[in-house]
This record gives C-alpha cells, structure tokens and sequence, in this order.
C-alpha cells in the first residue's frame, strides 16, 4: 500500500468509459489488487467510474498531447512508475473511401485508434519501464482478417495498430517490457451500434453503391445482431495484464462467418463478395 490507500498495481487504462473498457475497470476494481486510472473524454461517464472503489477517473483526449501530458502530472502525483498501460480508445467509421466524408473520417480514425496509441505509450513509456510493466494495445479482427468493403478507414486504422503493435514489441523486448495485442470481434457497444447510423447516411448519399448498399444491409444486419459474451473480452485482457508469460496475441469473439472467408484466397474472396452483393436478394 501508498500512503494515500491506494493498492501497489497501477494500471493506466484508455477507452474507460467505453462499452469494453467500462467493463474491464469494473473487473478490475472488484479484483482489488490494481489500481486503475481510468480515462476517457465523457465527464458523465467518468463521474460514474469515481464511485469505483481503486479507481481514478482522469480526463484524458488522447489525440491532445497537452490532455496527455496533464494526465501524466496527476498520474505521477499518484505513483512514478505503471505496471500496465491499456489501450482502448478508438473509434469505427463506416463509409466508401472515395465519396463522402472518407478523407476526414480516415485523418479521425488515424488520429485516435493509431496516433492516440502512438502518444499514450510514448508520453507514459519511462513509468512503465521504472515499473517493469507492460504495453497492451486493442486491434480488432478487422486489423488481421481480410478487409470487408466499406470499412476501409477502421481496417486501416487497425492494420496500422497491428503494425506498429509488433514493431514496438520488437523493439521492447529488447527492455524486456512485453508488448501485446487484443483482438476481439464483435460486442455490442456504442461503436458497433454506431455502425448502423453510419450505414443510413452512406446509403442515403452515396452516387455509386445504392444498390451494392441495399443488397449488403440485411447481412450486414445479421453480423451487427450477432454478439459475443463480453465476460470472455474481459478475461482476456485481465490475463493480458497479469500473466507471467502472456501470449503474443490474444484473440477473442472471432466471428465465425468471416473467419472462414480466411481460408480462401484473395482472388476468391473478392468473388464471394462481388457474388453476394451483386446476385443476393
Ligand atoms: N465493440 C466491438 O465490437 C469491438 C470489436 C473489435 C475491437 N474493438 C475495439 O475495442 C476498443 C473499445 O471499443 P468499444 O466497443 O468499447 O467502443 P466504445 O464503447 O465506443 O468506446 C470507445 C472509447 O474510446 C474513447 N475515445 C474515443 N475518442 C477518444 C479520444 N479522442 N480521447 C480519449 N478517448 C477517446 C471513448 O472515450 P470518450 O467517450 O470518453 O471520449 C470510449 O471510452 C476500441 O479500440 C475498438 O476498436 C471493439
């Protein structure tokens, strides 16, 4: 124990008051072994996450260094080193990449999901290394499956995830700091729910794919109305944090459908998509 009450495991956690992250604070304030500084940009959210017993709700914009570096103070009057930093802020977006909004859609995505990423580790790396910690950073099966039409700015965002995750592992271990990916598939939170609004604007202003669009909405309904059990999601990451010998990768809520399109090859896929859009009623 710190003078202050708090436990010995300091976590710094982005994305806490999202769908996913929410979840995992509340795991972990019930483990009792971790304290968590949860940030996010919703105050309302963070309010709720205050009646948490070891946690400590933070304001953070991560694609503000100015937010990321007033973080660090308050972190650092806490504790001066972290065993863990988490990395689930992100956005999704859904839209064709050459009308639209799809240029300023992919600078947010990038922005948030990579950049934001890029930011958190660098400004908080020295507290993770005084601790002996470790970096997990949140992809999605979007940043290894083969993309899916019309998710271009969030695959994107998530390859890049995927690779600047396996460069900085590469990197770290030489520090002997673990690096490692979370790569879940679909749950039901504000960013997949979001994904349907997203749909009804393209759909509604789009010049070239009305009916691409129309023949894609009821399968795209179908994977959005399917939804993994969160609790899995949770353990994954607590195991993530906690393991003396974590994996790599853990991968998590794989959506059976598109796991199969993996076993084809590129060309084939395209003609499995390119069929059901074209021939599906
Ligand atoms: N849900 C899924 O099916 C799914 C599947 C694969 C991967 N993932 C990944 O899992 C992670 C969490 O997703 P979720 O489903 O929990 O989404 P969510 O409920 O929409 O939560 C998104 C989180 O990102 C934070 N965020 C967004 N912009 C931010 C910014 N500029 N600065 C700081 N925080 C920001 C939000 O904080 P504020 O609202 O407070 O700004 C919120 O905490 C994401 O990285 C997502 O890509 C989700």
């Amino acid at each position: 124990m710190k003078e202050s009450g708090y436990l010995m495991k300091y976590v710094l956690f982005t994305g806490a008051t999202g769908g996913l992250g929410t979840l995992c604070v509340k795991e972990l304030s019930q483990k009792g072994d971790w304290t968590v500084f949860a940030t996010g940009t919703n105050g309302a959210v963070l309010d709720h996450l205050r009646k948490l017993p070891n946690v400590i709700p933070l304001k953070m914009d991560i694609t503000i260094q100015e937010s990321i570096n007033a973080a660090h103070s308050t972190v650092q009057s806490f504790t001066n080193s972290l065993d863990a930093i988490v990395n689930f802020a992100g956005l999704t977006y859904f839209t064709s990449l050459i009308e639209g909004d799809s240029v300023d859609a992919i600078e947010k995505l990038l922005s948030v999901n990579v950049m934001g990423t890029v930011r958190v580790n660098r400004t908080f790396f020295e507290m993770v290394y005084k601790g002996r910690g470790r970096i997990i950073n949140c992809s999605s099966e979007s940043g290894w499956m083969t993309p899916q039409p019309f998710a271009g700015p969030y695959v994107l965002s998530k390859y890049a995830v995927e690779a600047y995750n396996d460069s900085l592992r590469r990197e770290l271990m030489f520090l002997g700091i673990p690096v490692i990916k979370i790569q879940p598939g679909s749950y039901d939170t504000q960013l997949t729910q979001q994904i349907s609004t997203y749909f009804n604007k393209v759909i509604n202003e789009t010049k070239y794919y009305k009916e691409i669009l129309t023949k894609m909405k009821p399968l795209m309904k179908m994977e959005l109305n399917h939804k993994n059990d969160p609790r899995q999601l949770v353990k994954s990451v607590i195991k993530a944090m906690e393991s003396k010998h974590p994996k790599l990768k853990y991968r998590v809520g794989t959506g059976k459908l598109l796991a199969m399109l993996e076993l084809f090859p590129e060309e084939c896929v395209d003609k499995i998509y390119k069929l059901m859009l074209t021939l599906h009623k």
